[in-house]
């Protein structure tokens, strides 16, 4: 199994390794989404005890919380060789073939980002879900020829940020759907914890709740802040990360209390300054800020609609009074010059 394929690509080669080994393998070790674990061990054991492979799993919901680590973890479980690939990586039906030929026993497949899966290829994917055949087709025309080709027993692992993306033919024909969302602080307090002890840094309880509450309830992005924490007291030769160096470390990387970096302000300051607090639509401040729309809408917005700092209206973006607040403005109605649009 190619491991580089489980991890952000922005990683430098040691932090990936790290990350690799931040990755939890059982469930027992991941931390937090209770209901989504309860109903994966009940679904896990039934089907090993009746000797079957695990119906399959459609894992939903914002970047960095736990989809690609969840699949990987569910085959382990099931005791499966898993294996990977994502949506677009897919060219034609030939490739997705071949992906579910490749073994002759029962295995775990990945798709990732399955909502980017081409239409043609994503129409061979149902019989072979549902009936566990694929029909190939040979020649062109009036030579065409079908076979039929029955596949070995897999489970289909997907992921995908966008499950409003995936077709309702696709989405029904996965019998567990399992939608992931923002951590608590305090789950991710222990994810901090676990990741301490993997990376061989101390960091005390209020450090870690700390580092929590200013991750966006994103285990991804708390992984990240510990190890930029803790380059921080390495040269402030801090031994412990206790609330005041994980402060010291966020406030210099430009995260503020609640988790927001610089991307999150000038987006929300764009709509302040530019559209009035809002509504705007997201092609707009794509181009604004020089970002794609698909980052502001997987990885900006669903943290700061969760806060209370975005509203997504049917007419576009539009912030909210906590908005202003948070960034210590004044809301238009006590004298800015957009007053009169609002009005
Ligand atoms: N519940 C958890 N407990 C411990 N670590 C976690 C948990 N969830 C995620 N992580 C860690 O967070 C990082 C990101 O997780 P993962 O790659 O599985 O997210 P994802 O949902 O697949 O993101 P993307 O949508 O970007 O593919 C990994 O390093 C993983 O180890
Ligand atoms: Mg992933």
């Amino acid at each position: 199994m190619n491991e580089s394929r489980w991890t952000d690509p922005n990683l430098k080669p040691r932090e990936l390794e790290q990350e690799i080994g931040l990755r939890p393998k059982t469930l027992d070790d991941f931390v937090g989404q209770e209901k989504v674990k309860e109903n994966l061990r009940v679904f896990i054991q039934a089907a090993r005890q009746r000797g079957e492979v695990l119906d399959h799993v459609l894992f939903y919901g914002p970047p960095g919380l736990g989809k690609t680590t969840l699949a990987g973890i569910v085959a382990n479980e099931m005791e499966l060789e898993l294996r990977l690939s994502s949506g677009p990586a897919f060219q034609n039906s030939a490739e997705l073939v071949g992906l579910l030929t490749q073994q002759e026993g029962p295995s775990a497949v990945f798709i990732d980002e399955i909502h980017r899966l081409n239409r043609i290829v994503e129409e061979y994917l149902y019989p072979a879900m549902e009936d566990r055949r694929i029909e190939i087709v040979v020649d062109k025309g009036p030579n065409a020829r079908h076979f039929q080709l029955d596949l070995p027993p897999f489970t289909l692992l997907g992921a995908t940020t966008r499950a409003g993306m995936i077709t309702g033919a696709l989405r029904s024909r996965f019998g567990i759907v399992c939608h992931l969302d923002f951590y608590p602080p305090e789950e991710l307090a222990s994810i901090v914890v676990r990741s301490a002890g993997v990376l061989g840094v101390t960091i005390d309880a209020s450090g870690a709740l700390e580092l929590a509450r200013r991750s966006r309830g994103t285990p991804r992005a708390a992984n990240r802040l510990l190890r930029r924490v803790r380059d921080y007291a390495q040269i402030e030769n801090r031994t412990v990360l206790d609330r005041a160096t994980v402060d010291l470390g966020l406030t210099r990387l430009g995260v503020d209390h609640l988790g927001l970096e610089d991307l999150d302000r000038r987006y929300l300051g764009l709509i302040i300054d530019h559209f009035a607090g809002g509504p705007v639509g997201v092609q707009n401040l794509a181009v604004s800020l020089g970002e794609e729309v698909d980052t502001l809408e997987d990885v900006v917005e669903p943290f700061l609609i969760q806060v209370g700092l975005l509203k997504r209206t049917s007419r576009g973006r539009e912030v909210t009074p906590r908005t202003y607040d948070h960034l210590g403005l004044t809301p238009p109605e006590t004298g800015s010059a957009s007053q009169a649009e609002l009005l």
